[in-house]
């Protein structure tokens, strides 16, 4: 037997939003080297994934037991229990997030949820009096569920705080259906409990939220200070001021000066304010990364200074430029002094190369002194130094979840440093320098620019359809994020269903 019906609790307009709390808005002070901003697709998607996460791990949802004495006509005073009252499975209908100056604002409506629960019930009568009882199951569905809250985001020494500053949880509509059990006591159960178990799952899933928030604000607590830039620097990652909430976005400014791996020292790189107008079509994507070319700078600084940027080359693609017959008509007299001898290359990059972010282009300045080594009975002599300025212009690209590039030479000047074999002539060394650099130290330089900077994404976000925009002093990449890992979130064993459409 199976009956059922529905009550409509009373639906007051569910408001979500007090603004007792005056946020501080702080415009950044121009601290940070890098700004990410996340448009209302990334903030749907940063949704959608909460919401998902926060129902798989809100169910199954056990709510205290509901226990009552129910006066019932013609039987008497009946003692009613409802245990082990478990939410199964949470249907999420709609659901969107706004932000601006008062928080983040998230509501999920049109929510439905499945309940069961066991009953039992005893009840003695002046005509038997021994104890009554009988149980059964019982299931509930609940529909019309708002939940919603506000939250803010702080810069706190650093790492981002995450504030709950307002919760709840509505329901507005319960139908109770008793397996077993005698149609008094169905009415008994809807009339006495109903109200009960809506505001018993009110508060439970109000709960969990408030769970989820402290879970949450430590996962971004949690996140790194520093990104490894492979073994021997850090991206550091330290949020600077507060995030900015507008109507359409969430910007976050962090430090984003690579340093060396053990270096407290603090680059002094010259800041102008640079919020600029820039803007990927905000609509299109998720989010949009600024670099500021200091960041860049910062980059070429450390591994400048950790040694990073010298190299002796013995092996180019066209070997006999490694053999002093291959200088016999550029430098004669290296010929004359040391004929047919090896030669080696020591390459090392006078000062740290310098990057401009242009429009549409990267540049960058590399000064360098190219020292030439004759192998001659086993004794490396140095003969030469060749001092060059070479310009680059390069293309940005996205390898993983890195900003990496690719350089290509635009020009260079050489002079002279010093000679042991006479003077040489410049103008004759110009082809075989242009050669050196496209063959030898351009590609070997790419091979390492090939890895990249890393981009600040939280672990397990990778980058999707990415474009990079160079604008003046800024490279901007502009993409969507996915999760990869995001099916195991939503894993079967949950026994639940989800979905939520933007509205
Ligand atoms: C409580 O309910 C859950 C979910 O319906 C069920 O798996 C479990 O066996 C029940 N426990 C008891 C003690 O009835
Ligand atoms: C939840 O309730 C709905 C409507 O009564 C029903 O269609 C659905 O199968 C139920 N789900 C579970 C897991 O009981
Ligand atoms: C968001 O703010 C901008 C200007 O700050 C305004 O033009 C726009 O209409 C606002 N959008 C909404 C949805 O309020
Ligand atoms: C990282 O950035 C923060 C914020 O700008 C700064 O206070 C801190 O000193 C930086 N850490 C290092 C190692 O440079
Ligand atoms: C340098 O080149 C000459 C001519 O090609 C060759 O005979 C000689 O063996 C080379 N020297 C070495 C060390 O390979
Ligand atoms: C290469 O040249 C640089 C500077 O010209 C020098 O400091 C370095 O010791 C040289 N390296 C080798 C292996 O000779």
């Amino acid at each position: 037997m199976g009956l059922s019906s529905k009550l409509m609790v009373p639906t007051t307009l569910f408001i979500v939003l007090s603004l007792s709390l005056t946020i501080t808005h702080v415009q950044s002070n121009g601290e940070g080297f890098i700004s990410v901003q996340i448009f209302e697709k990334g903030l749907d998607f940063a949704k959608d994934l909460l919401i998902d996460k926060a129902v798989s791990s809100i169910i199954p949802l056990q709510l205290p037991d509901i226990e009552k004495t129910v006066k019932i006509r013609l039987i008497g005073k009946v003692h009613i229990l409802l245990s082990n009252i478990t939410i199964n499975q949470v249907d999420i209908a709609s659901s969107y997030v706004s932000t601006g100056e008062s928080g983040i604002v998230l509501v999920a409506s049109g929510a439905t949820a499945n309940l069961s629960m066991r009953w039992q019930y005893s009840y003695t009568t002046w005509l038997i009096p021994i104890a009554i009882t009988d149980k059964g199951d019982a299931s509930v569905q609940v529909e019309g569920m708002v939940v919603g809250l506000t939250a803010n985001l702080e810069n706190q020494e650093g790492k981002l705080k995450l504030h709950l500053l307002e919760c709840g949880c509505h329901v507005k509509d319960i139908s109770i259906k008793l397996d077993g059990g005698a149609s008094w006591l169905y009415q008994g159960v809807v009339d006495a409990f109903e109200a009960k178990i809506a505001s018993a799952v009110e508060s439970s899933i109000s709960n969990k939220i408030r769970e989820g928030i402290i879970k949450l604000d430590s996962l971004l607590q949690s996140l790194p200070e520093h990104i490894p830039v492979y073994s021997i620097a850090v991206l550091n990652v330290t949020f600077v001021d507060n995030p900015v909430l507008s109507n359409s976005s969430i910007e976050f400014d962090i430090n984003g000066l690579v340093t060396s791996k053990d270096a407290v020292l603090v680059s002094n790189h010259n800041h102008k304010g640079w919020k600029g107008s820039f803007s990927c079509s905000s609509l299109a994507k998720m989010v949009q990364i600024s670099l500021q070319d200091d960041v860049f700078n910062s980059a070429s600084f450390v591994y400048f200074d950790e040694d990073y940027m010298h190299w002796i080359v013995d092996k180019v693609p066209d070997q006999s430029l490694l053999n002093t017959s291959g200088w016999r008509y550029i430098a004669p007299q290296l010929y004359k002094q040391y004929p047919n001898d090896d030669m080696n290359l020591n390459i090392s990059v006078s000062s740290p190369p310098i990057i401009k972010v242009a429009k549409d282009d990267i540049d960058a300045i590399i000064n360098l002194d190219l020292t030439i080594y004759v192998i001659d009975a086993g004794q490396v002599i140095p003969v030469a130094c060749i001092s060059l300025e070479i310009s680059t212009s390069s293309s940005a690209e996205i390898m993983g979840n890195n900003l990496a590039g690719s350089i290509r030479l635009k020009d260079f000047t050489t002079y002279l440093k010093w000679s042991e074999i006479g003077d040489l002539q410049i103008h004759l060394l110009q082809p075989v320098m242009s050669t050196l650099i496209k063959t030898a130290l351009l590609p070997y330089v790419n091979l390492h620019l090939r890895r990249g900077i890393p981009l600040p994404l939280p672990h397990g976000f990778t980058l999707q359809n990415a474009e990079i925009v160079c604008t003046c002093s800024r490279a901007i990449v502009c993409s969507d994020l996915s999760l990869p890992g995001q099916y195991h979130l939503s894993s079967s064993h949950f026994a639940t269903t989800k979905h939520s459409n933007v509205t």
